[in-house]
């Protein structure tokens, strides 16, 4: 997606020949003598229309106006929620006669807040999964046209453009998320995730490495290996970087379940949206689209981004429940179920963590069913070993509209994972299951201050509207962007300046 920012009263976007506009009001809204303004307030008089966040009113052909379709949402008090929600209700208003371009207006002054939701919504209703759809030989369906610009307008946009340029960054990180979260499992292998992890390194600031299976083995990541064994496809580890401050800057590190195809293994799971298992890369998927956000925003901080990369699958060679193998760590641990893999594949990559001597690690997991449970589809499990980590991923996750509640990790928690046969069973019982897995994940992060987000409700949607939400992208990036100390200016990628550039200030500081 294109994004503009523009300054715009609504006696501009009454002329401006946008294919469609979006205009939305906030409370307190007082007409002007444009014909926008004249719309707004004959709707308001007669009763169809009002500001309250949630009202909507689709329009054809007003008098006046360049732009044949209008669609007025409310947004009450203005709040970034609520502009969050006026942008998706209005886009999908608009969805049933698609165009190339969408204006969305701010019929009053915004903050950056309001502008960053605008166009982060905008980002989000306008993505269309497509990759596999196939060749349309139906002519009529073949010239729709599809969103590709959106321009965000407002009576003064000079104060909040480096809001808007941030928002675009993270945007763009959103949708590589989902992208590659939606590509089928036969289109997203390990390797494939590889090469897109190795395709971000030609981005400014950023390295990459893919291990393959010899690597794994040679570093004794014997818990990783175990759940890549019953699968053809090669495993990889892959490791990204980004560096945009001193060496001895200590990074913080991302890990993400990288799990292309989860079937549970020899501990099968039932068939029943077994398809959805697809999605159980979605961590993985995540720290992608962050290293798209960070090459687009060039923050001051270094970060690490860990990807262990396999399918769960049962074949002749799979790993056994009761097997017991020995983790990088060198604590041995009783695989007791199979589909308990997520944990084992990110054991290994928290050991490898400690070679970055990190200020931080989080881990990003589709790790349990029990979180769906517990929290549902609005807010991540957060753990945290580290208050003051904690403190900071449950606020920038507010922040960024991106929600996460924090969870307990109580010792007592960790009673049900011992076994008469290793350090550890990789299962405990069913009470308490996202626990359980965090205070297995725990063993493994004594190094580090450490955080773990349990995204298996939220990465993705089932039912009708399946497909991958490209969460927790934001909160990420606004948790990244806090750490950083004040931006370089020095090395912006060419889109990225010729972007931002568009109708800026000769001289502006980036934020
Ligand atoms: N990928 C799943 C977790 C999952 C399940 C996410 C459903 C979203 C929806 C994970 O690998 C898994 O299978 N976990 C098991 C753990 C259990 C065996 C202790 C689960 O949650 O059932
Ligand atoms: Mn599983
Ligand atoms: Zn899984």
């Amino acid at each position: 997606m294109d994004f503009q920012l523009k300054s715009m009263r609504l006696a501009d976007a009454a002329r401006t020949a946008a294919p469609a506009l979006l205009v939305l009001v906030a409370d307190g809204f007082e007409p002007g003598e444009d014909a926008v303004s004249g719309l707004i307030a004959r709707a308001q008089a007669g009763g169809d229309f009002k500001t309250e966040a949630g009202a909507l009113l689709s329009t054809y052909g007003a008098a006046g106006l360049a732009t044949a379709r209008v669609v007025l949402a409310g947004l009450g008090d203005g709040a970034a929620a609520k502009v969050r929600k006026a942008v998706l209700a209005g886009m999908a208003a608009l969805k049933g006669q698609p165009t190339r371009s969408l204006t969305v207006c701010f019929a009053q002054p915004a903050d950056d807040a309001a502008v960053r939701a605008a166009t982060l919504a905008a980002g989000e209703a306008g993505y269309v999964y497509r990759t596999t759809k196939g060749r349309v030989r139906d002519n009529a369906k073949k010239d729709e046209p599809r969103l590709t610009e959106v321009v965000i307008g407002l009576p003064d946009a000079r104060p909040v453009r480096a809001a808007f340029d941030r928002a675009v960054g993270v945007a763009a990180g959103v949708e590589l998320a989902r992208e590659w979260a939606n590509r089928p499992p036969n289109y997203a292998t390990p390797t494939l995730l590889g090469e897109a992890a190795l395709a971000l390194a030609k981005l400014p600031g950023i390295r990459c490495e893919a291990l393959g299976p010899r690597d794994i083995a040679k570093l004794g990541m014997g818990a990783f290996q175990a759940v890549a064994q019953g699968s053809r496809q090669e495993a990889r580890f892959i490791v990204l970087r980004y560096d945009g401050a001193a060496k001895s800057d200590a990074p913080v590190v991302l890990v993400g379940k990288g799990i292309t195809f989860d079937t549970g293994g020899i501990s099968l799971k039932p068939a029943p949206e077994m398809d959805e298992m697809k999605f159980d890369m979605s961590g993985a998927a995540s720290v992608l689209g962050v290293f798209r956000a960070l090459a687009h925003l060039q923050p001051a901080l270094n970060v690490v981004g860990l990807i262990p990369a396999c399918e769960n699958m049962p074949d002749g060679g799979a790993v056994k429940p009761g097997d017991v193998v020995t983790s990088m760590s060198g604590q041995t641990i009783e695989i007791l179920n199979t589909d308990a893999e997520g944990r084992l594949v990110l054991c290994d990559a928290l050991t490898y963590a400690e070679r970055f001597k990190p200020r931080a690690v989080i881990d990003i997991a589709t790790l349990t069913g029990a979180c769906v449970i517990a929290l549902g589809g609005v807010r991540h499990g957060l753990f945290a070993s580290d208050s003051a980590l904690g403190d900071a991923l449950m606020a920038a996750g507010d922040q960024a509209l991106d929600p996460a509640w924090r969870m307990p990790l109580d010792d007592e928690y960790a009673e049900s994972l011992k076994t008469n046969f290793a350090d550890v069973a990789n299962v405990g019982g069913r009470p308490a299951g996202a626990v359980t897995a965090a205070k297995f994940l725990q063993r493994f992060t004594s190094a580090f201050a450490w955080a773990h987000l349990d995204i298996a409700g939220t990465a993705w949607k089932g039912g009708a509207a399946k497909g991958a939400t490209g969460r927790p992208v934001c909160l990420l990036t606004q948790y990244l962007l806090d750490q950083a100390g004040p931006a370089k200016a020095t090395r912006r990628s060419a889109s990225q300046a010729k972007k931002s550039d568009k109708g800026a200030p000769a001289k502006r500081k980036r934020g």
